[in-house]
């Protein structure tokens, strides 16, 4: 009998930016640095949760590692997932170079195992549209396994808004292009040309049909989103 195993999306694989590659790991963080501040950025989302020191987190998809580390220098329990070998071992070495103490493992929406204990967070960053929407899904519906009653899911990734899509598209590539020359420019045509990035309503609709009510959300030029998400304590 064929199960979900047969079927499943490949997560290992890369699709779009090739964070296999050492050299873009170790490009990762300077070339973002041209248009966010991912340090502060990772403060605020911890501000915004109202985090207490002590409580668990696990972040998916956590690239070099900037928000694990200031997860755990900010006193919570810290599990951090990536698909990427290179990027695990990236975010390992920061982690001992800075004294933060974080646990790792490799797998992603889709294969990381259910752990005996639920996380009062899970938070998500830019990783999440490497999914199909179909799998997108599938992934929440297990992410809502990793979370504690009344616990939060934290989203924040390039989710799109349906007005002036095209233009606000065009827009950022361009805006992209001033701030970081042919390769941001090329890093952002890459992302909606290769990657997954989906309708806001779309997203949305996955998200509470997952059994997540959605008590904040924030859009910045109409790609920029960020949802915070309770779990029922009945899911
Ligand atoms: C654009 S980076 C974001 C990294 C970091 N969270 C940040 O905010 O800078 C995307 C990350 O998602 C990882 N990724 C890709 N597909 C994934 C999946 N299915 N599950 C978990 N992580 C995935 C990539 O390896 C990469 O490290």
């Amino acid at each position: 009998m064929a199960t979900i195993k047969d079927w499943i999306w490949n997560e290992i694989q890369q699709i779009g930016k090739d964070y296999e590659s050492v050299e873009e790991v170790a490009s990762y963080d300077e070339s973002h640095s041209k248009f966010r501040d991912a340090i502060k950025e990772s403060q605020d989302i911890l501000a915004h949760l109202n985090i207490t020191k002590g409580q668990t987190l696990l972040d998916i998809g956590c690239g070099t590692g900037v928000f694990a580390r200031e997860a755990s220098k900010a006193g919570l329990k810290v599990t951090a997932a990536d698909v990427s070998e290179t990027m695990l071992q990236y975010a390992k070495e920061k982690t001992n170079s800075e004294n933060a103490e974080i646990s790792y493992i490799k797998g992603g929406f889709l294969t990381i195992p259910l752990m005996e204990q639920a996380f009062d967070y899970v938070t998500t960053s830019f990783s999440f549209h490497h999914l199909p929407d179909f799998y997108k899904f599938i992934a929440l519906q297990r992410i809502i396994n990793f979370v504690k009653d009344n616990g939060k899911l934290f989203i924040q990734d390039v989710v799109i808004a349906e007005e002036d899509f095209e233009r606000n598209i065009n827009n950022l590539i361009d805006h992209q292009e001033s701030l970081g020359g042919k390769f941001l420019r090329e890093d952002a045509v890459q992302h909606f040309r290769e990657e997954f990035s989906t309708f806001d309503w779309i997203l949305e609709q996955m998200i509470e049909r997952a059994g997540f009510e959605i008590i904040d959300k924030s859009m910045e030029s109409g790609l920029l989103a960020r949802y915070t998400c309770l779990k029922a304590t009945n899911k």
